[in-house]
């Protein structure tokens, strides 16, 4: 048995949704994909699944209450630690591919599912990317749930409600550093920043606002709009401490050829993405800033089993 699932991008709201403030995010067009099959011991890519890099897969078939032992494989066309969801498809594909085996394949429980397990893995986390990785298409993040609302999560005094956005057609340069850093610890300086200064918390409210901005200029195809609040989400994101030089210098590259850009996902490294109408031109700006780059389109199909 075998599911998969897409990467996404964080288009406005990264961190900010930990805070249960609103965010946007795209499924796109890179995917992983997870094959199980019955085996005499737990096996992950034929190493052992205790080992770190599958805590996510190995927390997924504890989560889904996988009869095991099981044998595991992964493809990813997704960069780890590049922001851009690889850890949420691996899990939500994992969770997919254990339910199908199971015959309970449901995308709502491997939604609720996947966040839990990005939780115990990261410590803390918000429920966009797994959702995402779940639902596929555009996602925005909501305290309270409104129409078209696909699914609400909750955990502690915080609730996310994931709804379905409909964007126009649009392809995203991003823009990889090259350095790959961690959700958890990233998430956890945020969270002791805003505990001790007010002016962070007036910064995450602030980019809640800019997301619900950027949801109107992007269904109005107002590009320009757009990009202006995606430059002004990439000041807040860095006056919050996740920006690094590398993710400064990729995005002042694409700029010239862009409406606008910012990091999406973590930070601290990870990756950046501009909106463009010449994103070939961009991306190439990109490379030669000394980046990876490629250009991605949002991907409407998410969990899938396969056959
Ligand atoms: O970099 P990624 O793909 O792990 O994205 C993390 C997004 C955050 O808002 C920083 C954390 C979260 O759980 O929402």
């Amino acid at each position: 048995m075998a599911a998969s699932a897409p990467g996404k991008l964080i288009l406005y709201g990264e961190h900010a949704v930990v805070f249960g403030e609103p965010a946007l995010s795209t499924a796109i067009n890179l995917r992983a994909e997870v094959y199980v099959r019955p085996h005499e011991e737990w096996l992950a890519d034929g190493a052992s699944i205790d080992e770190r890099r599958y805590r996510y897969v190995k927390a997924a078939v504890r989560r889904a209450n996988a009869r095991g032992p099981l044998w595991i494989e992964i493809r990813s066309m997704i960069p780890s630690g590049a922001g851009l969801g690889s850890s949420a498809a691996v899990t939500v594909a994992t969770l997919g591919a254990v339910h199908a085996m199971d015959g309970t394949f449901d995308a709502r429980t491997i939604a609720t599912e996947a966040f839990e397990v990005e939780h115990e893995v990261q410590g803390r986390a918000s429920p966009i990317d797994t959702s995402t990785a779940t639902a596929g298409g555009a996602l925005l993040v909501l305290r309270e749930p409104e129409q078209d609302l696909l699914w609400s999560i909750e955990r502690d005094t915080r609730r996310w409600s994931l709804h379905r956005c409909k964007l126009p057609p649009l392809d995203f340069v991003v823009g990889y550093t090259g350095i790959s850093a961690a959700t958890g610890p990233l998430v956890a300086q945020v969270k002791e920043r805003v505990d001790r200064d007010p002016e962070a918390a007036e910064r995450v409210r602030e980019i809640g606002r800019i997301t619900l901005e950027g949801v109107h200029a992007l269904r109005r195809n107002d590009l320009a709009e757009a990009g202006r609040l995606m430059d002004r989400n990439h000041v807040l994101l860095n006056e919050l401490g996740v920006g690094h030089p590398t993710l400064d210098r990729l995005v002042a590259a694409a700029r010239p050829h862009a409406h606008g850009a910012k990091l999406t996902g973590a930070g601290g490294g990870g990756s950046m993405v501009a909106i463009s109408e010449e994103p070939e031109k961009a991306a190439q700006a990109i490379r030669k800033a000394g980046g990876k780059a490629f250009i991605v389109r949002s991907e409407p199909v998410g969990v899938t089993p396969l056959p």
